[in-house]
């Protein structure tokens, strides 16, 4: 396992976390084009489908970065709701979404608001959202079982869970092949367009500590979430989980956040 500045496991981590992604929101988008070749606009795309959401629908985009996937439940009709945590990257996803809705006047579609905060502890009560999405998010919190605990306790029962993350290929060849290209390829990449190497080399120390698609689907069974799948993206190099939260649900206080709950 490799070591990078910007992880620190412990409570540092979120906030060298939400410095790295002030750092880099400029370039942001760029790099993940330059990346995958622009294949993230399809994954996101596709984790939109998967949501299955519409006019009526509530959603929650957590993570949302620059608001890909927010825009993308929005152009499905839905009214949707992004967080994140780091003031630039919502700066960036404030802008283009503007600059998308007066580009797409006319298209069917539905709302979009963002709100900073913490994944961790959401500013949201319990059964809010139909579904609760996170895309390139999970990996960088602090602890996945808390991110996705959250997540179940905002989403409706019967909500949809949705994560769409870099994954862990079963081929061992694949796995040398793709961990050669995430800690030589993409920090050079990195260097070039941002000029520093350690942010983008956090990606694969990240993805070391991240227990992808086996890990993330036990968690959920763990957290008694129903019709669990996993979609594997260009040979496993991605991933997709989709979950139902019961319809009985077993947690109860409907209607009060986690503070309101210790109160
Ligand atoms: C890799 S980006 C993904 C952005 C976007 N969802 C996408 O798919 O392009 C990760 C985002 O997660 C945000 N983030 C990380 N930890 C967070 C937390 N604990 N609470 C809220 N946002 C967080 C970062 O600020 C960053 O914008």
């Amino acid at each position: 396992m490799t070591s990078n500045p910007y992880f620190v496991p412990g409570p540092h981590r979120a906030e060298k976390v939400k410095s790295l992604f002030d750092a880099v929101a400029g370039r942001y988008d760029l790099l993940n084009d330059l990346l995958s070749l622009g294949l993230h606009r399809h994954w996101k795309k596709r984790l939109a489908r998967m949501a299955n959401v519409g006019p009526s629908c509530r959603v929650l985009d957590l993570c949302c970065g620059t608001g890909d996937v927010t825009f993308a439940l929005s152009m499905e009709g839905a009214a949707v709701v992004g967080l994140d945590f780091s003031p630039r990257m919502l700066e960036a996803a404030r802008t283009r979404t503007r600059r998308q809705e007066q580009q797409r006047r006319g298209a069917s579609q539905g709302t979009v608001a963002y709100v900073q905060g913490d994944a961790l502890r959401l500013p949201f009560c319990d059964q809010t959202f139909d579904a609760v999405t996170i895309s390139y998010g999970l990996r960088n919190l602090a602890s996945v079982e808390n991110g996705l605990r959250e997540m179940v306790r905002v989403a409706k029962p019967g909500g949809r869970i949705l994560v769409l993350d870099f994954g862990k290929p079963d081929s061992g060849l694949l796995r040398r092949c793709y961990g050669f290209f995430l800690r030589r390829v993409v920090p050079i990449l990195g260097k070039l367009s941002t000029g520093g190497t350690e942010a983008y080399a956090y990606i694969a120390t990240s993805l070391d500590h991240y227990p992808a698609q086996h890990g993330v689907a036990e968690t959920m069974k763990r957290l008694k979430l129903e019709n669990i799948s996993v979609v594997n993206l260009l040979f496993g190099t991605m991933s997709i989980h989709f979950a139902r939260k019961p319809l009985a649900s077993p947690d109860s206080g409907a209607g009060r956040t986690p503070a309101q709950k210790a109160t």
